[in-house]
């Protein structure tokens, strides 16, 4: 019988489906991450792993393995915790779970967008303090997005094209960033502009690239100084594309308005000075957590392993097996 690892506690509905496979064992983690050394034990004589981006998939892990292991698929679009040359090394096969997640993430920019520009997380504690207060003109003013607001997508790729969608719905003027199209080109109606353009020009970049050694803290103190005076930024990507310190540098000083974080150069640890700001929203991670969308996520890692295993291709392969 074969055997697939799970690193964490999928979703009820996935979970529930796995008793489908009568063929294959399942051997699933907790809620928590499994520590280092509970994982390297697991995932021995294991033929697939699903895992997820708390999981560091290297070297070390694919000899822990050992020669069983055929796929490992993460349960995330992104896949920078894995290391892909180690994978190929060890022929093994690497999974990721692309477009599913797209609408959710890109709900989740909006959410946080209009939360930071409307400042809806001060005004929500402003409230829960208990403060006096009475209505005026000045209170709790921000950004009109839909006041010509420009709105600068670095990284056009599936899930920026889903927050330019929903960025024009909201009369947002969009722009974008993608090294991989030519300036001037129009991507899902929005045109490539050179970086120092966007950044000139943009009230709010949002930040939608890859995690990779050129996108490491891109977003550094020439990138922030380069952003207009008074914007803001919002990052859904990966915490690792920005420099926190030189962010809170830039808003220290005035130069950025606010700031929107889902991710962080720590992760999960929180760098204790970022909770300081007001002007930051912040949310742990949670921008593809949507109810189906987490569904999905999972379904197609354990659909992607299964499928290695019956000796199919990939449903959406990173790294092929020979
Ligand atoms: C989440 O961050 C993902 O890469 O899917």
């Amino acid at each position: 019988m074969k055997k697939i690892y799970v690193s964490r506690l999928l979703t009820d509905n996935v979970l529930a489906k796995l008793k489908d496979h009568d063929d294959i064992e399942f051997v699933v983690g907790e809620e928590a991450p499994p520590n280092r050394q509970t994982l390297l034990k697991q995932i021995e004589g294991c033929d697939a792993a699903i895992v997820c981006l708390t999981e560091k998939i290297d070297d070390e892990l694919f000899e822990a393995a050992g020669p069983s292991l055929k796929v490992v698929a993460n349960v995330a679009v992104g896949y920078d915790n894995i290391d892909l040359a180690a994978a190929e090394r060890h022929n093994v096969t690497v999974t990721n779970t692309p477009g599913v997640l797209d609408g959710a993430t890109a709900d989740h920019t909006m959410a946080m967008m209009l939360a930071l520009t409307r400042r809806v997380v001060e005004a929500d504690q402003f409230l829960r303090d208990e403060t006096e207060w009475i209505w005026g003109p000045r209170m709790y003013t921000g950004l009109d997005v839909s006041a010509g607001a420009v709105m600068a997508i670095i990284g056009m790729g599936r899930i920026g094209q889903a927050v330019a969608r929903r960025a024009r719905g909201f009369d947002i003027n969009v722009i974008g960033v993608d090294p991989t199209y030519p300036v001037g080109s129009i991507v899902a109606g929005v045109e490539i502009v050179p970086l120092e353009e966007a950044l000139a020009r943009a009230d709010i970049v949002s930040l939608h690239m890859p995690l990779m050694p050129s996108t490491q803290h891109m977003v550094d103190e020439a990138f922030l100084t380069q952003m207009k005076p008074g914007s803001y930024l919002i990052n859904v990507a990966r915490g690792g594309v920005v420099d926190e310190v030189a962010l809170m540098e830039s808003l220290d000083s005035g130069h950025l308005r606010g700031a929107a974080l889902d991710v962080f150069e720590g992760e999960p640890n929180v760098n204790p000075e970022l909770l300081k700001y007001s002007n930051i929203v912040l949310t742990p991670h949670t921008a593809s957590a949507g109810d189906v969308t987490r569904d999905n996520m999972c379904q197609l890692a354990v659909d992607n392993a299964v499928a290695v295993l019956e000796g199919e291709a990939p449903l959406t392969p990173v790294v092929v097996a020979q």
